[in-house]
């Protein structure tokens, strides 16, 4: 193995430039570091350089905005600017198939592409999510193809990132960073990189496939968690329970490392990560005759929760004697998330489609989300206010609660008599549940 090291300042080129990538590059450049970024959409590129950012990322339009006009942070759909660069991060997308499997499109042509610009003393670091092996089969075969040896010529690692939509540029900053070395040297200089980049705790680990079932055992971890909070939600509603109260109790309990945590029930999951993840767990197994059970269970629980919410609201608006296409249904919040516009894999789309093929008159309303991309989405054209969206309703469906949503004043919505609120992700708290009832409300959660 031949041993080199990065210069006391090195130069980052990020390869990919979408949600990941962007936060992680603007957050580099601000933290000093030169960094280029390059994508292969030219209107990505564009906007970027017109100090523009499509993502909805608390903090990262004007981070992007400021460090590319201070210069640090420089974009182009260029391949040949990485061969400058001395740490090279690939943030390419990697979706799964509906078998499970990697598409591994992105990720195979940019090691194309690096394969023509990589040069010895270089240190590639894979960061997009992936099975196991992927980095040693995938990655490093096509980078050889440049005549150079992984190990010997240029560096190679995984990190998994583990950001979340809404923290992102806070993680980037607080996250253990995990690494996995192709070589034990890999794992130092690629260590060294990240304390020096970001000041981060690294936990080096002995392999690349070791990190890379890191990312992956903490989204099934995730993903398995809420699915059991979900169900747990509906046992509960079967004893007119309210599920918070179970899941505050029960998480008193020590257990491990910590206490038992169960997450929140809700709608259901979505977003890019949670709703593949546990599904290239399950396929990475199956490909070595290993038969998971855990990953597919928690997504079909999971997968069956907008279908519950819509028949939650459906049977308790039958209660009211109310056939569904009498009724008029406002949904409010769109995302997958709280307090974001993205509509990515967002549950709300299942719920809101079963409402509609009731019958009932539903209208969307969101404030975060984009109008054309909502109504390309839901088939429904969002109302540009929340009065159009709830005039005459028998139901409020809170399925985002954004802070604009949060500070809604009940008494004065022009609502139908008896309206029914149903909480599908707002946990309103027992005074606000009482509250609402005494404005004549009906009052309805996931497992509440
Ligand atoms: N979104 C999240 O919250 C999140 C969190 C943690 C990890 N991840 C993982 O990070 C990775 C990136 O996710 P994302 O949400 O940023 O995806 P994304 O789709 O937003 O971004 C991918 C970017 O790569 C670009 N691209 C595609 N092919 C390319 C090529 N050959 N060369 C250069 N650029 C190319 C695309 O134009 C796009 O801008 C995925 O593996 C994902 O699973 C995502």
């Amino acid at each position: 193995m031949r041993s080199f090291t990065l210069p006391p300042t090195p130069t980052v080129a990020v390869v990919g430039l979408g949600y990941v990538g962007s936060c992680i590059a603007g957050t580099l450049a601000d933290r000093g570091t030169r960094v280029v970024g390059v994508d292969t959409d030219p209107d990505l590129i564009a906007e970027f350089s017109a100090g523009r950012c499509r993502f909805q990322e608390e903090g990262l339009a004007d981070l992007i905005a400021e460090q590319v006009a201070s210069g640090k942070l420089r974009v182009s759909t260029d391949y040949s600017e990485v061969a400058a660069a001395d740490v090279v991060l690939l943030t390419v997308g990697t979706p799964v198939n509906p078998d499970g499997s990697l598409a591994d499109g992105q990720l195979r042509s940019a090691c194309s592409e690096l394969a023509r610009y990589v040069r010895p003393g270089q240190l590639l670091v894979l960061k997009s999510t992936v099975p196991p092996g992927t980095t040693r089969h995938t990655v490093l075969p096509l980078l050889e193809e440049s005549g150079l040896t992984g190990g010997e010529d240029f560096a190679l690692a995984f990190t998994p990132e583990r950001l979340a939509e809404g923290t992102a540029l806070r993680d980037l900053r607080s996250l253990a960073i995990v690494v996995g070395g192709l070589d034990q040297h890999s794992a130092q200089i690629t260590a060294g990189f990240w304390r020096a980049a970001l000041d981060a705790e690294v936990i080096v680990l002995d392999t690349l496939e070791a990190a890379e079932i890191v990312k992956l055992a903490d989204n099934w971890w995730i993903d398995l968690n809420i699915a059991l909070a979900n169900e747990l939600a509906r046992f509960c509603a079967l004893y007119d329970v309210d599920v918070l109260d179970v899941i505050g109790a029960a998480n008193t309990l020590p257990k491990g490392n910590g206490n038992v945590n169960i997450l929140l029930p809700s709608i259901g999951v979505g977003g890019s990560c949670l709703t593949k993840d546990p599904w290239m767990v399950w396929h990475s197994a199956r490909q070595r005759d290993l038969e998971i059970h855990t990953a597919p269970a928690g997504r079909r629980v999971n997968e069956a929760m907008p279908g519950y919410t819509a028949k939650l609201i459906l049977d308790e608006l039958a209660a009211l004697g109310l056939d569904p296409a009498e009724a008029k249904i406002a949904v409010l919040g769109l995302a997958f998330k709280n307090n974001t516009g993205d509509l990515r894999a967002t549950p709300t789309k299942g719920t809101v489609a079963a409402l509609a093929k009731s019958g009932a008159d539903v209208r969307i309303y969101d404030p975060l989300v984009d109008t054309d991309q909502a109504e390309a989405l839901f088939g429904i054209r969002p109302t540009a206010t929340l009065e159009e969206a709830v005039r005459d309703a028998n139901c409020l469906a809170v399925l985002a609660l954004h802070q604009e949503l949060a500070g809604i004043d009940f008494g004065a919505l022009p609502v139908a008599r008896d309206c029914l609120v149903l909480d599908g992700r707002a946990y309103y708290s027992k005074e606000k549940i009482a509250s609402l009832r005494q404005l004549g409300y009906r009052y309805r959660g996931v497992g509440r």
